[in-house]
C-alpha cells in the first residue's frame, strides 16, 4: 500500500505534493519521492525513510521549480526500501516518469521481454517496468500508450504519469487501487485517498476500474481503455481531514477490519497461477520440500495465534510434525532443532525483538529460517533465509486485525504448497482449495456486513468482568485469538481455553450470566464442544457458539449463534475471526477506550 499525488496547475507543484504526501502518509512510510517538469526536463528528488527527508532536500518543496508533478509515499512491497527503490521512477531517457500505487503480478514476465528488447532496469520494483512499458508502446500519443500499457499489465495500480514532450497534461489511470481525481480553483489534482485533496477541493471523482484521467491546468477528460471519452459526475466530501485518514471510520481498526477481503486478497493472488500455488521466488526447491522432516513455527502475540493455526494445517494437510513455541520462550531455553527442520518465524512488524532472536539463535544453529512478514526490509525480512511477505500494507490500530488474516493466507499457501509436492494431495484437492480460498475475500466481507448485529449484542457486555472463549483443534487457535483482541482493547479480562481442559480447573470460575464464547467450525468435533457447552450451561452461563453454517447440533445448547459461510475445514480461521474482532471492536467502542492506542501497549515491541 502506497499513497500517490499529482498536481498540475498555475501554482508551484512540489509544494502541494508534499502537503498531500503528508496527508497519506499513514499509508505508507518508509521512503518518498516526487518529480516535477520544468523548463524541458523532469527533475525527480527520492530517498529512503520519512518524508520528511524529501521536505528537507528540496526546502519543503520550494527549491523545485515547475507547476506540473507527481509524488509518492511508499509502502515497500517488490524491493526494500532504497532511494533508488523509492518512487518516482523513469525511463530511461528520462522523459516519462511515473508513480504507482499497486502490485503488477506479471512484472517479472514484462521485465524479461523489456531486457529482450534492451531495456535496462535501475531498481528492483515492479513500477520500474510500467515505465518502460509506456516507454516501449509510446510512439507521441500518451492516451495510447497508456491503454496499451493497460493492456499488458496484471495486477492492481493507481498512476501518476507525465510526459516531458506533454508538460501541459497529468495522466493517471486506475485497476483495482484507489484513485480521486479533483479540480482546484487553480488547476488538477489527483491522489490515491481524499485526505490528500481536501485542503484544495471537496469536489472530488471517484476513478473506476480501468478508466484514464488526462488533466490540464484547466480541464478533466475522462476516457476508459479503449479511449472512448466518459463522462463523469463529482461527488461532494463533507469529512473533516482527521476522518478523511481514517477513511470516514473513528478508528483505524475498524478501517483495518474492513481492508481483509484486500489484503487478504492481494497475499494470495500473486502466488496462485494456474492453479497451482507458486513460491518460486522463495528459493525453496520441491526437493527441500520434501526433505523437512520438522517445522518449528516461532512468533509472539497474534502471530503466535496464527502458528498455533498452522500447526493442525501443515500436520493435517502436509504430515509434517510442527512444534509451535513463544519466541520468548523459545530463545532462553536449548531448543532441539534436528536436520531437516525449518524454522518458520511470523512477525507483522519484522521488528518484534524476542522473534528476531529467536531468529538469530535457529539461524546459529545451522537451521534454515523463513519468515512470513509484513514490512519489507525490515530486521526479519533482512536476516531471514527465505522471506514470505504478506501484502497487509500499513496496520496503525495496535491490536492486528488485517496482518494477522493475512499470515493465515500464507501459512494455508506453504501447507498447500508442501501437501502437494509432498503427494498428500492431488491436483484435484489442490484446486479445489484455491477455489475456496478464492472465495474467502467474499466470504469475510459477508460477515463484515453483519457488524450491526454484533455491536448489538457487544452492548449487552460493556460491563463483563471475565469472557471465556473455547475450543478444539483450530477452534482453540480462533478462541486464543479472540480472547486476546478483546482483553487488549476492552480491559476485560478474557482467557481462551483447549475446551477439553475446562473441567480440569476452568470451570470452577463459571457462574450465573459467565459469557463463554464458544467456536465449533471443525465438524468432526462438534459432538466434544458442544458437550463442554452443556457443561457450562449447567453452571447458568451465557453461551454464545460461532459457528458453520450448516451445523445445526449447537442451536438447541447456545444462547446466542453466529453463522459463519461454509469454507475449507483449515480456513475457518479467516472466517471466524471476523465477528470476534468485531466483538471486541465494539465492546472498546461502546465503553468510550481508545480503541486504536489500547493503555500499555505498542505496536511493535523492540524490546524485550
Ligand atoms: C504486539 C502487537 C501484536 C503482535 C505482536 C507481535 O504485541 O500488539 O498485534 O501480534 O506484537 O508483533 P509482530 O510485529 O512480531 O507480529
Amino acid at each position: 500500500m502506497c499513497g500517490i499525488v499529482g498536481y498540475i496547475g498555475e501554482k508551484q507543484a512540489a509544494p502541494i505534493l508534499l502537503d498531500g504526501l503528508a496527508r497519506l502518509e499513514y499509508r505508507g512510510y518508509d521512503s518518498a519521492g516526487v518529480a516535477v517538469y520544468h523548463d524541458g526536463k523532469i527533475e525527480m528528488v527520492k530517498a529512503s525513510g520519512r518524508l520528511s527527508v524529501v521536505a528537507d532536500m528540496t526546502d519543503n518543496g520550494k527549491s523545485l521549480k515547475g507547476t506540473v508533478g507527481i509524488g509518492h509515499t511508499r509502502w515497500a512491497t517488490h524491493g526494500s526500501p532504497t532511494d533508488v527503490n523509492a518512487h518516482p521512477h523513469f525511463n530511461e531517457k528520462e522523459s516519462i516518469v511515473v508513480v504507482h500505487n499497486g502490485i503488477i503480478e506479471n512484472f517479472q514476465r514484462l521485465k524479461s521481454i523489456l531486457m529482450g528488447y534492451g531495456y535496462a532496469f535501475l531498481s528492483d520494483t515492479d513500477t520500474e517496468v510500467i515505465a518502460h512499458l509506456l516507454d516501449f508502446y509510446y510512439k507521441g500519443n500518451p492516451l495510447d500508450a497508456i491503454s496499451k500499457a493497460m493492456q499488458r499489465m496484471e495486477g492492481s495500480y493507481a498512476l501518476g504519469i507525465i510526459f516531458k514532450e506533454f508538460p501541459d497534461n497529468l495522466f493517471a489511470v486506475r485497476k483495482d487501487s484507489p484513485l480521486i481525481v479533483g479540480k482546484t480553483s487553480d488547476g488538477s489534482i489527483l491522489a490515491s485517498d481524499v485526505p490528500a485533496i481536501l485542503n484544495y477541493t471537496r469536489d472530488v471523482y471517484y476513478i473506476e476500474n480501468e478508466e484514464i484521467v488526462r488533466m490540464s491546468a484547466s480541464s478533466m477528460e475522462f476516457f476508459n481503455i479503449d479511449e472512448k471519452e466518459l463522462i463523469k459526475e463529482p461527488v461532494h466530501i463533507n469529512w473533516d481531514a482527521d476522518a478523511a485518514e481514517k477513511g470516514g471510520y473513528e478508528f483505524f481498526m475498524l478501517k483495518e477490519i474492513n481492508e481483509q477481503p484486500k489484503a487478504v486478497s492481494d497475499t494470495f493472488s500473486p502466488r496462485i497461477k494456474n492453479d497451482i500455488v507458486d513460491i518460486e521466488d522463495l528459493n525453496l526447491s520441491d526437493e527441500e520440500i520434501r526433505n523437512i522432516n520438522k517445522l518449528h513455527v516461532v512468533a509472539c502475540g497474534s502471530a503466535w495465534h496464527t502458528g498455533m493455526t498452522a500447526k493442525y494445517i501443515y500436520e493435517g494437510l502436509a504430515g509434517i510434525p510442527v512444534e509451535v513455541d513463544l519466541a520468548s520462550e523459545f530463545r532462553y531455553r536449548d531448543p532441539i532443532l534436528p536436520e531437516g527442520t525449518l524454522l518458520i518465524i511470523i512477525s507483522q512488524s519484522g521488528e518484534t525483538a524476542d522473534s528476531l532472536a529467536a531468529l538469530r539463535l535457529a539461524k546459529k544453529k545451522g537451521i534454515k529460517v523463513l519468515a512470513i512478514v509484513n514490512v519489507v526490509g525490515s530486521s526479519i525480512a533482512r536476516e531471514a533465509d527465505i522471506v514470505f511477505y504478506t501484502m497487509a500494507g500499513p496496520e496503525i490500530a495496535v491490536a492486528t486485525t488485517k496482518a494477522y488474516s493475512c499470515q493465515l493466507i500464507a501459512h494455508y499457501l506453504l501447507a498447500m504448497k508442501f501437501a502437494h509436492v509432498r503427494g498428500k494431495i492431488s491436483d484435484v484437492e489442490l484446486k479445489e482449495m484455491i477455489s475456496a480460498m478464492r472465495e474467502l475475500p467474499g466470504k469475510i466481507n459477508t460477515l463484515i456486513g453483519e457488524k450491526e448485529r454484533i455491536q448489538r449484542f457487544a452492548n449487552r457486555y460493556l460491563a463483563a468482568k471475565d469472557v471465556f472463549f473455547m475450543g478444539r483443534g483450530i477452534d482453540y487457535a480462533i478462541s486464543l485469538e479472540g480472547s486476546l483482541k478483546l482483553k487488549e482493547i476492552s480491559y476485560i479480562h478474557s482467557d481462551a481455553y483447549a475446551a477439553g481442559e475446562l473441567k480440569h480447573g476452568t470451570i470452577s470460575l463459571i457462574e450465573d450470566g459467565s459469557l463463554v464464547i464458544a467456536i465449533l467450525t471443525q465438524k468432526d468435533l462438534y459432538a466434544k464442544t458442544v458437550s463442554n457447552i452443556v457443561e457450562v450451561k449447567s453452571r447458568k452461563a451465557f453461551v454464545m457458539v460461532v459457528t458453520n453454517e450448516s451445523n445445526k447440533e449447537a442451536e438447541s445448547v447456545a444462547d446466542y449463534m453466529v453463522y459463519i459461510p461454509e469454507t475449507n475445514k483449515y480456513f475457518a480461521n479467516s472466517l471466524a475471526i471476523i465477528p470476534l474482532q468485531l466483538l471486541a471492536y465494539y465492546i472498546s467502542l461502546g465503553k468510550g477506550l481508545d480503541v486504536d492506542k489500547p493503555r500499555n501497549l505498542a505496536k511493535s515491541v523492540t524490546v524485550e
